[in-house]
């Protein structure tokens, strides 16, 4: 087993997870394929099986995409925090969405942990400040979100709490860098940080095209993954824009498309998950998965944003000449 590496300011050191659910799990692949040490805490009988399946799963898009470690580590998956969390630089807490459930295991992670480790929380959407309500030191909890799957995903949300310490905030920016995540920073954090925002009015918008009878699930999630999302993987929604306003750039476009992108504003719908309309999307999710089941549609999300990933890491990295980008 590896012990403790260094990269930057970062401690490379021994790693636990907290919960080996969804994420957690790929938190636990991702750290133990990327070399670190990692303990595994998750009191549920399935949860080394569930980790060992994830491990499976992530080794081969991993090695593809160059991010498999030769010193590629084996998870220990145990219920006994304490023993866990001796000598950790490192807690990535992934437990269910759930305030107290969370705040009660950090007492417990304070009285184990060395004084110094971090503890980043992967929330969806909890405001750190109130994660660390309670917390013996909260300078040492941020909120640090991965998009699923943590092992291939490239973003995690940095988020500071109230009363996070700097120092914390920038050595998890070095940590999950050295990793090779691309990490954001939030100046004020807000309910569902960026990520989650975003998503949510994107899919408030699919429901009501759903349910008002627009279009259906698999018409409008073809919109985004023909259409939208392939330029969403190379520019974000202001780029985008700004790249529609000819030579004036965001200036023109707002010049040109102000009115119309208020009268669209204030046409969106605003649906109820009403059971009517949790019917409607569960059978049509059902059609478009054409009979495939949710692991097999993992399983095939993973294989076909392999290529895509390949190409921006590919075209991020600097070429030699500096040429990024440049049409020559
Ligand atoms: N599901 C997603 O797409 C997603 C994405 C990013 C972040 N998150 C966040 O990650 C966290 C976990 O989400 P999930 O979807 O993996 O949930 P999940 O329900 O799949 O997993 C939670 C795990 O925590 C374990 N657990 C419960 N109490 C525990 C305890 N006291 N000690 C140790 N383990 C315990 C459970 O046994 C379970 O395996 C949440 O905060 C969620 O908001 C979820």
């Amino acid at each position: 087993m590896k012990t403790e590496f260094s990269a930057g300011h970062a401690r490379m050191g021994p790693v636990a997870v907290l919960g080996a659910g969804t994420i957690g799990a790929g938190w636990a692949a991702f750290f133990a394929l990327s070399g670190l040490e990692v303990r595994v805490v998750d009191p549920a009988p399935g949860a080394a099986a569930s980790v060992a399946a994830m491990m499976a799963r992530a080794r081969t898009p991993m090695a593809r995409l160059g991010l498999l470690s030769a010193d590629e580590t084996q998870p220990c998956v145990t219920a006994d925090l304490t023993a866990a969390l001796q000598a950790v630089v490192h807690v990535q807490e992934v437990l269910p969405e759930d305030l107290l459930l969370k705040q009660r295991l950090y007492a417990e992670v304070e009285a184990a942990a060395p004084a110094d480790a971090i503890i980043a929380s992967s929330s969806s959407g909890l405001l750190p400040s109130q994660l660390q309500e309670g917390m013996r030191h909260p300078g040492r909890l941020l909120v640090a979100h991965p998009c699923n799957p943590p092992y291939l995903m490239p973003l995690v949300e940095l988020v500071a709490g109230r009363n996070t310490t700097e120092a914390t905030m920038l050595e998890a920016q070095v940590f999950y860098r050295a990793l090779g995540k691309k990490t954001v920073r939030l100046r004020r954090e807000v309910p569902g940080h960026l990520a989650n925002r975003l998503q949510a009015a994107l899919w408030r918008e699919a429901v009501h095209l759903v349910a008002e009878g627009y279009a259906s699930v698999e018409d409008v999630d073809q919109v985004i993954t023909e259409g939208l999302g392939a330029r969403w993987a190379v520019c974000g929604p202001h780029e985008i824009f700004h790249l529609s306003g000819g030579a004036q750039g965001m200036a023109g476009f707002l010049d040109r498309l102000k009115p119309a992108v208020a009268s669209w504003w204030d046409d969106l719908g605003s649906p109820e998950l009403d059971a009517a309309t949790c019917r409607k999307l569960i059978a049509g999710m059902e059609h478009a998965a054409k009979g495939r089941s949710v692991a097999q549609l993992d399983a095939r999300r993973d294989w076909r944003m392999l290529p895509i990933l390949a190409a921006k890491m590919a075209t991020d990295a600097p070429a030699p000449d500096g040429s990024n980008g440049q049409m020559s």
